[in-house]
């Protein structure tokens, strides 16, 4: 049977179906977030983009980003259900097709474990050594 997934970037996802897919990762056991903060962090990037299927929110990935030089992906997420299926590219593939309409210089993301060869197929490539990204955690 053909599949019915189709993907939206115009309107945000509903609060309460976005934070369920976003529990699916695990994440939040650190961070910690009430569905609502989850949901102003979401309404506050630069773009987003949903699959659906039916009315089921079955993935998300979302860009921060200052307009002109750089934009961070954050948040790509794929149902566990409906993972290996294109749906992960497709979404990646349109937050990045949108930086290009938008000329952003560069796009920077941190992968998580076991999925930077995800990011490696779509072209993503690690900083050179002796350059990492850094991060400082707060309010763990
Ligand atoms: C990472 C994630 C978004 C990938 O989405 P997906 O829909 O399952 O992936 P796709 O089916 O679009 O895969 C696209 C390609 O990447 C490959 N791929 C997928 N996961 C991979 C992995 N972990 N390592 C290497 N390659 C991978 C696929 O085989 C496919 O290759 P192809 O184009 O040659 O057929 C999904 O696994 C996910 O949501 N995981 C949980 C949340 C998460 O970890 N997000 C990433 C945060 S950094």
């Amino acid at each position: 049977m053909k599949n019915t997934f189709y993907f939206k970037d115009t309107e945000l996802p509903d609060e309460s179906k976005l934070f369920s897919l976003f529990l699916t990762t695990g994440w939040n056991e650190s961070y910690k977030l009430e569905k609502s903060e989850m949901f102003t962090a979401v309404k506050n990037s630069w773009y987003y983009v949903s699959a659906c299927d039916k009315e089921k929110l079955i993935g998300f990935g979302r860009i921060l980003c200052d307009g002109i030089v750089h934009a961070l992906i954050l948040d790509l997420i794929v149902h566990p259900d409906y993972q290996n299926q294109g749906i992960g590219k497709t979404i990646l593939n349109k937050l990045v097709d949108k930086c290009r309409q938008h000329r952003i210089r560069d796009i920077q993301l941190y992968s998580v474990k076991g999925k930077d060869g995800f990011y490696r197929k779509m072209g993503f490539k690690e900083r050179p050594e002796g350059e990492p990204g850094m991060e400082i955690k707060l309010f763990q």
